[in-house]
């Protein structure tokens, strides 16, 4: 049976066996080491000439060929004990070594910080990138936020629910991926934004707190915190207030926070809340950076961004949405929107979420009376035409009891980024994009054959 190096220490002068890949090789002649990596930490292997067979099969082996090796755990001497690895005080004496499998020589060193490394290097072979040690903890730790997030949303009697990546395009504020029909020849489905509309029918339909870890595809260019498909936590509640909503998520952040980066400090509790138009005059920005020590790496200052303008000119004249058209205006300016005044000072129920001047997640109450909703989209010129093909759906479910509802929605990159303290989302990603939206080892975009295009009905320009 296998014995993991994290659990080698317990094992103090038993035979065991290990598997792992060759993370670094030391030839004192004679005496050899060999740190074995598996996924809990490195493990420290030693053989030399008085056990011939295993010492010519482990010199001559290569770095991260992977390995089974059985031997005796015997304690290090005091003074060699090893505080950095997970085994330190131990090693292992090899008895029988068995290659599992070769390794050709990387393309970059796994056993160092990848960070240096030419990053399309990187995405290319990225099962490789992430077989280093910071990659491996990113992707881990992502896994271990993703996991308290949902324990503690179920403990809250929220239902995970999944909705379809294949859906209708809608205006949304960012471009559409689109995926050509077969079936029905002409016709595109498009890919998500973000489960928005989805959500809400959610709550027509009863649900009352929803959640999801969601994939969310927005066809725009990347930067180092945007992805054209990244993952939100999306969630949804009926019959909760601004407040409500806002405290909940303000909880959740600071018990992930407590529980999971312990050594972290967050400067202020409960997170200051500060209205867009503060933010602009003091800040210039509506993502606030309020760290009163930029330098401190295990600074986290949250703090809400509320108020905002739920209009704003467009180019030609006319009027579009800032944050999110389904969201509700203030109540006290709802009779503006009724009567289409002052749309400019219209002000929405939107609460953004920053941390360390980094937009990481943001909601709404929404319009739940499909008047309210139908006169948005008439404030930004959509015609009677428009709004039936594109909302129709939205403002007949709404005419069934829609239940007062509002949601909120983390860019969970973006929050695991800051948390891991690293400099872009790709970071903790395990396959992402480049800037040009490229997968350099999927090889995507690709051109596909003609006759699956055909099939589409599709015939490409260029
Ligand atoms: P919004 O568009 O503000 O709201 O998105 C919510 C959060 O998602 C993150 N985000 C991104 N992260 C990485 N790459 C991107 N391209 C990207 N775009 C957005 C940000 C942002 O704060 N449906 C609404 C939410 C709601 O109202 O409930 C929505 O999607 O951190």
């Amino acid at each position: 049976m296998r014995t993991l190096h994290s659990q080698t220490a317990q094992a103090l002068d038993q035979t065991i066996t290990v598997n792992g890949w060759v993370h670094a090789k030391r030839d004192h002649s004679k005496v050899l080491f060999i740190d074995l990596r598996d996924r809990s930490g490195l493990l420290q292997v030693v053989t030399g000439s008085w056990n011939p067979d295993v010492y010519a099969v482990l010199k001559e082996c290569s770095m991260e060929d992977v390995l089974e090796i059985t031997g005796l755990v015997v304690a290090r001497p005091e003074k060699l004990i090893n505080p950095e690895i997970v085994s330190g005080t131990i090693e292992l004496q090899a008895e029988t070594v068995t290659i599992l499998n070769h390794s050709q020589v990387p393309p970059f060193e796994v056993n160092q910080d990848t960070g240096s490394v030419d990053e399309e290097l990187r995405l290319k072979y990225r099962y490789l990138d992430l077989r280093s040690q910071r990659m491996h903890t990113n992707i881990v730790n992502r896994a271990k936020i993703i996991s308290f997030v949902r324990h503690y949303l179920d403990e809250q009697d929220f239902t995970e629910v999944e909705t379809p990546l294949l859906t209708a395009s809608t205006p949304e504020g960012a471009r559409d991926f689109l995926v050509p029909s077969r079936l029905e020849s002409g016709s595109c489905y498009a890919l998500p934004q973000s489960p928005q509309q989805y959500k809400q029918l959610l709550m027509v339909a009863g649900l009352e707190r929803y959640y999801q870890i969601a994939k969310c595809l927005r066809d725009e260019d990347s930067r180092g915190d945007r992805q054209p498909e990244f993952t939100q936590l999306d969630m949804e509640l009926s019959f909760a207030s601004q407040e409500e909503i806002m405290q909940l998520n303000e909880e959740l952040l600071i018990a992930l926070v407590t529980q999971l980066y312990p050594t972290k400090k967050i400067q202020q509790i409960p997170f200051p809340r500060i209205s867009y138009q503060e933010s602009m005059e003091r800040y210039g920005t509506d993502r606030p950076d309020v760290r009163q020590d930029p330098t401190d790496l295990s600074l986290l200052a949250f703090c809400w961004v509320v108020d905002f303008p739920f209009f704003e000119a467009d180019e030609k004249g006319g009027w579009t949405f800032t944050h999110n058209p389904f969201s509700q205006a203030k109540a006290e300016h709802q009779d503006w929107l009724m009567a289409k005044d002052r749309i400019g000072e219209i002000l929405t129920t939107q609460y953004d979420i920053v941390l360390n001047g980094s937009e990481i997640g943001g909601g709404s109450l929404r319009a739940y009376q499909p008047t309210l909703l139908q006169k948005t989209f008439e404030i930004m010129g959509y015609n009677d035409q428009r709004i039936k093909n594109n909302f129709s759906h939205m403002l007949e479910a709404f005419s069934f009891g829609a239940p007062p509802h509002g949601g909120l929605a983390w860019g969970l990159d973006r929050l695991v980024m800051l948390l891991q303290a690293e400099p872009n989302i790709r970071e903790v990603m395990a396959f992402p994009k480049t800037g040009e939206g490229r997968d350099p080892m999927m090889q995507a975009p690709a051109q596909v054959e003609s006759s699956q295009l055909s099939e589409l009905g599709l015939q490409l320009k260029g």
